[in-house]
């Protein structure tokens, strides 16, 4: 198994899609299907969350001060998508804004995963050598197990609060 950043973070991506493309066939469906499927997509962007605020973002902008700016602006959006978890987590599936908050949610992460893979993971990829994004996955390896894996655990929202703020 590769322990290369990016490869790790597009695994991550790959699973997000998975459950986007589950969601958006089960829309109509019932709401029992709807509200596992969001917990699910709600447990995979809180960890992959706090695996890149907390490991990937601060390393790339260490290392490549001229990514500063993409940088920065994915922390914003991860927290345009925190709010919506944070929302998504305490509500019932029957709700009328249900639905509505999670396509809005996916088209937002959509987006972000896009920028990410598309315009800034190539830069890194060229910058950095191969053993220091491995040795930046490795760190995530070992943080996943300790990770968050749901917007209300405390962990979660001191960091993402952290992460536009501080
Ligand atoms: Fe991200
Ligand atoms: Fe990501």
């Amino acid at each position: 198994m590769s322990t290369d950043a990016i490869v790790l973070l597009k695994e991550d991506h790959k699973e997000m899609r998975r459950l986007f493309k589950a969601f958006q066939d089960a829309e109509e469906g019932p709401a029992s299907q709807r509200q596992k499927l969001v917990g699910q997509i709600l447990e995979a962007l809180t960890v992959h969350t706090y695996l890149e605020n907390e490991v990937m973002y601060p390393e790339v902008r260490r290392l490549l001060p001229d990514l500063e700016d993409d940088i920065l602006e994915s922390y914003e959006e991860h927290h345009v998508a925190d709010v919506l978890c944070a929302e998504l987590a305490t509500m019932d599936a029957e709700h009328e804004h249900f639905n509505a908050k999670t396509t809005v949610l996916i088209e937002n992460v959509t987006h972000h995963v896009e920028e990410e893979e598309q315009e800034w993971f190539p830069k890194v990829r060229e910058a950095l050598g191969r053993k220091q994004l491995q040795e930046i996955g490795e760190r995530m390896i070992a943080l996943r197990a300790d990770a968050p894996r749901t917007p209300s655990d405390p962990k979660a929202i001191k960091k993402a609060i952290d992460a536009v703020t501080a």
